[in-house]
Parts: structure tokens; C-alpha cells; sequence
């Protein structure tokens, strides 16, 4: 086990496809930045290097034949190196770190959406992060078909086809949506669910409501 370095914050973004999660990040990472709070945000799968590679095998269409077991290893070690490599040094400089995506990721995709057990999943993880749960977690509530269709309008090209994850069926991304929301009912002291059907701003508006208080608890504001 590593030992905890919990100088800093430690704030993941979830939800489903499209859901504004990386919209989101980036709008808090910079009204902390504006506050002259520094902030070290990343994205999962990746983050580093090595974790980099990863995600290009992860979210490779031409990888059709890539099982739940593999895609659930990959996943914990692209975690494995971000936790070491970058998320508890940051931590440790008293940084607020927030992660596109995290652990529960895995549990919602590759378990109640792929089918295997998410108890298990949770262990590799775990063990694969040393550890490691953010402090607090948003989960951006969008139902399934509004989620892809604003990746799809997103797309300039106008010829979105998504990625491996992506182009999964509507069904598929329906048991994300539920099982999100059974890991709330069960995380309820670490997930909060922000309904993210409104704008950004006003999405932006409910994370910040609940980050600030956070933030003067810990003296990092
Ligand atoms: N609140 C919102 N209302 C309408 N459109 C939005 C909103 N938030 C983000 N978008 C747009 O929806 C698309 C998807 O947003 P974003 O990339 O932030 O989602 P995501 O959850 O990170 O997606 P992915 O799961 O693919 O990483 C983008 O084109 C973005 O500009
Ligand atoms: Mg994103």
C-alpha cells in the first residue's frame, strides 16, 4: 500500500459519454487557477506517458476483439503510474488535483456495462491505486442519448464515429447511466450527483457550490 498524501485535494469528474465531464474540469481548473490556486488536472485513461500509450490501445477501434478482463487491466495500469507518477506527488505539494475520470469509471463501464463482477474490479483497482479515492467525486447525471448526441454535434468534422467505448450501443451506455447511479447510492459520503442536463456555466455554477466549503475546510483558499 502507499501511504496517503493528502496535503492537497483530490476532486474526479464522472459520468457518461458526453456528459460535459471534460468541459467541467476545465472550467474549474480555471476559476481555482484565477483564486492563485494551483491545480494539476489530468485525464484517465493517460495522464502520463506510459498511461498515454495505454489509452491509444484502450480506445482503439480496430481493438474490437479486446475482452472486459483486458480492457479492466489496462485501465489499473495507466492508474498505477498516474497515482505514483504524478497524482500523489501533487497531493503531497498540497496541489488540487482533478481527475477526468477515475476509478469508478471502471466499476461503471467495465462491470455493470461490460458484465463482469464490479466487486472485483474495484479490488484490482484499488490494490492498483495504491489505495487512492478522491475526496469528492461529481457525477455529471445525463441520460445516455443526450450524452451522445452533444459528442456528435461537438464533432466539426460532421462525421462522428466515436471511439471503441463510444460506439457501444444505446443499451450499453443506458446500464453506464444506471450503474453510476447505483455506485451514488452506495458512495453516497464521497459521489454527489450534479444534474448536468443545464448549461455549462450553471453545471459549473453546482460544482463550485460544493468545492469552495471543501477548499476553506482544507486552507487551500
Ligand atoms: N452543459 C452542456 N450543455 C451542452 N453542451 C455541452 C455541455 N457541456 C459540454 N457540452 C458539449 O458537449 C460535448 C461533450 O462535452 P465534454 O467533452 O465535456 O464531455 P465528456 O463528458 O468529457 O465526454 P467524453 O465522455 O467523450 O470524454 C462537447 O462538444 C461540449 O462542448
Ligand atoms: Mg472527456
Amino acid at each position: 500500500m502507499l501511504k496517503h498524501e493528502k496535503n492537497g485535494l483530490f476532486i474526479s469528474i464522472e459520468g457518461p459519454d458526453g456528459a460535459g465531464k471534460t468541459t467541467q474540469a476545465r472550467l474549474l481548473k480555471t476559476r481555482l487557477e484565477n483564486l492563485g490556486v494551483e491545480v494539476f488536472l489530468t485525464r484517465e485513461p493517460g495522464g502520463t506517458p506510459v498511461g498515454e500509450e495505454i489509452r491509444k490501445l484502450l480506445l482503439n477501434p480496430e481493438y474490437s476483439e479486446m475482452t472486459v478482463a483486458c480492457e479492466v487491466l489496462l485501465y489499473s495500469a495507466a492508474r498505477a503510474q498516474l497515482v505514483r507518477q504524478l497524482i500523489n506527488p501533487s497531493l503531497k505539494k498540497g496541489r488540487v488535483v482533478i481527475s477526468d475520470r477515475y476509478l469508478d469509471s471502471n466499476i461503471v463501464y467495465q462491470g455493470f456495462g461490460g458484465g463482469e463482477s464490479p466487486e472485483i474490479i474495484e479490488k484490482i483497482n484499488l490494490w492498483a491505486a495504491g489505495g487512492l479515492m478522491p475526496e469528492i467525486t461529481f457525477l455529471l447525471d445525463l441520460d445516455a442519448q443526450t450524452g451522445l448526441k452533444r459528442l456528435q454535434e461537438g464533432d466539426k468534422s460532421g462525421k462522428w464515429q466515436g471511439d471503441r467505448v463510444e460506439q457501444k450501443g444505446l443499451d450499453y451506455h443506458c446500464r453506464v447511466r444506471q450503474g453510476y447511479l447505483e455506485l451514488a447510492g452506495r458512495s453516497s459520503g464521497r459521489i454527489v450527483i450534479i444534474e448536468a442536463g443545464g448549461n455549462s456555466d450553471a453545471v459549473h455554477e453546482k460544482i463550485w457550490q460544493l468545492t469552495e466549503p471543501l477548499l476553506r475546510k482544507k486552507n487551500l483558499l
